[in-house]
């Protein structure tokens, strides 16, 4: 089974080609960070524009780098949400003509469970059973979840930030510390230098009753970075030298050790009370050296297997967008080009 996967949900333009869900056979991303690197984010008419511009030539690159014919496809695979909506249409609209114009069936994807199926990519990955079920730890720039994986395509979500996601307290912080965007690698290069116990950051959601809920969620499963935020902005307005005074590598390095320590305990709490097969973790955040160090020892501890996605796959990526709609080589379920639509609030609720 050949899909080409088409990813455009936020500023970055993706196109690959995998096989049987699981072999990348090419994979293309053109990142837009320097066109919205001047305003501190995303501009969404930027990112929108950008897409249109650089998404045909992408898909024939793919097409062409996989040794693949049209006719050898077995669907086409687009991410239809979460994202801005005017950035999904356009990778949407793409997907729906190659669709209607080869004859092919469409397959549409959510983003956050394809960033969590990205683990699964590559030839070396051993067999689902010895995966599944597993922990799940959802890491990107707009969300952070907790889920058990039951199989490549079935979650029930655990837990999730209650209000900022990991990726946007690093992007946020980075922005106040004047590090420029996007704020996970640029904190995470400045933290290498710097102390991680030079300021201790809170952790957000204090410990409280073990058994309260946040919704249906229990909240000690849950995140919350907004604090975190907050706390960097008045300790920078409290130590304004800190600019000049050699410092900011330290305050760094204990913004990114509160982060990550707010993300491992959680996912520690979740392991304690689970029993599963493998510890998986995907999605932006995911690329950080530390983060993957931590969950490393986490996993060795509770003696579970480890899936964090290869830094390639953490980011934005059509490979994972491929891959999951054909998991373990069936597959998903197509829609009528005619009428799929984007869905830029689609959850992780399986
Ligand atoms: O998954 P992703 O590419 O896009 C979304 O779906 O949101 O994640 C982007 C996020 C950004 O917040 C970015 O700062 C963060 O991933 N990120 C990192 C690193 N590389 C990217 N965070 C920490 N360390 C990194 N090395
Ligand atoms: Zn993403």
């Amino acid at each position: 089974m050949i899909v080409l996967g088409i990813e455009t949900s936020c500023d970055e333009t993706a196109t690959a080609v995998v096989e049987d869900g699981r072999k990348v056979r090419s994979q293309f991303i053109c990142s837009q960070i320097a066109q919205h690197q001047p305003f501190g984010g995303v501009v969404p008419e930027i990112a929108a524009r950008a897409h249109v511009e650089v998404l045909p030539s992408l898909i024939e690159q793919a097409m062409s780098e996989a040794d693949v014919d049209w006719d050898q496809l077995d669907a086409i695979a687009v991410t239809a949400g979460p994202g801005l909506s005017s950035s999904l249409l356009v990778g949407v609209t793409a997907a729906k003509s190659l669709a209607l114009r080869l004859n092919k069936p469409l397959i549409p994807v959510n983003h956050l469970e394809a960033h969590l199926y990205a683990v699964l990519l590559g030839e070396d990955v051993p067999p689902a059973d010895e995966i599944f079920p597993a922990i799940g730890l959802l890491v990107s720039g707009g969300h952070s979840c907790l889920v058990k994986m039951n199989n490549p395509r079935s979650f029930n979500l655990l837990g999730q930030t209650l209000d900022d996601a990991a990726g946007e307290a690093l992007d946020k912080g980075a922005c106040l510390l004047k590090l420029g965007y996007p704020g996970g690698p640029v904190i995470e290069k400045a933290a290498l230098h710097g102390n991680p116990h030079f300021v201790r950051f809170p952790r957000g959601l204090a410990a409280g009753d073990p058994t309260a809920t946040s919704g249906t969620l229990p909240r000690a499963y849950c995140f919350s970075f907004s604090g975190i935020k907050t706390a960097l902005r008045y300790y920078l307005e409290d130590n304004p030298t800190t600019f000049t005074n050699g410092k900011l590598n330290d305050v760094a390095a204990s913004y990114q050790e509160a982060i990550v320590d707010a993300l491992i305990s959680r996912t520690k709490k979740v392991l304690e009370k689970e029993h599963v097969r493998c510890l998986a973790c995907g999605g932006g955040v995911a690329r950080n050296k530390l983060l993957r160090k931590r969950l490393a020892e986490l996993a060795e501890s509770h003696k579970l297997r480890l899936r964090i996605a290869a830094p390639d796959f953490c980011t934005d990526n059509a490979a994972m967008v491929a891959g999951i709609a054909c998991a373990d080589g069936i597959l998903q379920p197509a829609v009528s080009p005619l009428t799929l639509d984007v869905s830029p609030q689609l959850r992780l609720t399986r």
